[in-house]
């Protein structure tokens, strides 16, 4: 039985993550600061489980509340979610973003090294990747200097894991590069929580579907795809929380850097969306176009053939799930996680 510490554990990805860590038999323990989330979701979190899981209140930037914890449990490996993770925000705030995804991640990674906890498995992005050259994209695909801080932040902790790994050969770096997570729990019971309106395409579905905003804006109908609109690759949150399962799996002990795409490789565009959320709710779900959206890139889907082949996973959930319980979370929690 191994011990997780997972970072942002308390956040939309890491609270559906502790989740399947718990079913698959390891003993996670969840580290927030709470910066982007609600003590509310522990509650839930035990409540899936039936279990309590151990919590701690801390940030990855302060060592002694990192090594607090390090010194009261015997941990096998960490789960890095703990970040900030909106774009537009990046742009306003970049040192912000630097300190607390870069200064961050470097100061849990040194206190890694001191307790000689050698396992790390990192949230990256698939924008790393920028305006891919090919789609579907592979791993070898080249990492791009990003065009926002948020994107840049992500780039720059791959290196460093990457640079540790090559000075500590011990270590054993995964850099998971999720695709577009959406969807939620099948109980309804936890999901995505967006601070005010929400800068992503499912939150914004979700929230127009129950009347919280008026219509949705589709950025662009003009772009070179089949319909004009943008194309990604949707994934379920709870086929991402397996795969992260199925990383620890594999790579625990592993000394080397593994590096793996989870998306499902199936791209859609934001109309498919629009419509595939349309038949969820029973009714056209209200959109208008609008304007481009700097920075977005036209298709970014997966090849996660990688993944299949080394890790034994692949993403099982299509989008009528992903859409179904998008909405089942929001209808259950029309205000998200109240205090
Ligand atoms: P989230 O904001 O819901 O979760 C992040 C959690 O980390 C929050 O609970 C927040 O309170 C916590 N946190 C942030 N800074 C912290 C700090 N300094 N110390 C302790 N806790 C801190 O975000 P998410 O969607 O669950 O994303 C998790 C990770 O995955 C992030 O690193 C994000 O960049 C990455 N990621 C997310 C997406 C996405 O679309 N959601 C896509 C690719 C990568
Ligand atoms: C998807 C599509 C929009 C909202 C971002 C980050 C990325 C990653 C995931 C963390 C795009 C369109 C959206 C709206 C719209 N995060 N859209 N109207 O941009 O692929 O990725 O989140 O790593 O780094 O950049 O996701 O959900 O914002 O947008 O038309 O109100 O939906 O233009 O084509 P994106 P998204």
């Amino acid at each position: 039985m191994s011990t997780i510490l997972v970072t942002g554990g308390a956040g939309y990805i890491g609270s559906h993550t502790v989740i399947e860590l718990v079913k698959a038999g390891y003993d996670p323990i969840i580290f927030d600061n709470f910066c982007n989330s609600k003590p509310a979701v522990l509650a839930r979190i035990n409540k899936i489980c039936g279990k309590n899981i151990p919590f701690v209140v801390g940030d990855i930037r302060i060592r002694e509340q990192l090594e607090a914890v390090f010194n009261n449990f015997k941990i096998d490996g960490v789960i890095h979610f703990a970040g900030l993770k909106a774009v537009g925000e990046s742009v306003q705030k970049p040192l912000e973003y630097y300190d607390n995804n870069v200064n961050g991640s470097r100061m849990l990674l040194s206190v890694m090294k001191q307790y000689n906890c050698k396992n790390f498995i990192f949230s990256s992005s698939a924008t790393v990747y920028g305006e891919p050259d090919v789609v579907p994209i592979t791993e070898q695909s080249p990492v791009k200097r990003a065009n926002c801080p948020y994107g840049q932040t992500k780039v720059d902790v791959e290196y460093m894991g990457e640079e540790l790994q090559k000075a500590d050969p011990e270590f054993s770096i995964v850099l998971l590069r999720y695709f577009n997570p959406v969807g939620a729990h099948k109980s309804g019971l936890i999901g995505e929580d967006p601070k005010g309106i929400p800068n992503n395409l499912m939150p914004y579905l979700t929230q127009v579907a129950v009347g919280k905003l008026k219509e949705l804006s589709i950025f662009g109908n003009d772009y070179p795809t089949k319909d004009g609109t943008c194309i990604r690759d949707y994934i379920h949150v709870v086929d991402l929380a397996l795969g992260h399962v199925k990383a620890l799996d594999h790579c625990l002990n592993k000394a080397g850097v593994h590096i793996y795409n989870l998306g499902t490789g199936v791209g859609y565009s934001v109309l498919d969306m629009v419509n595939a959320f349309s038949k969820a709710i029973g009714y056209e779900l209200p959109h208008k176009f609008a304007a481009r959206r700097p920075g977005d890139v036209v298709q970014c889907y997966a090849d996660p053939k990688k993944a299949k082949e080394e890790l034994g996973w692949e993403a099982k959930l299509n989008l009528d799930d992903m859409t179904a319980d998008s909405y089942n979370w929001q209808k259950n929690n029309p205000n998200g996680y109240e205090d």
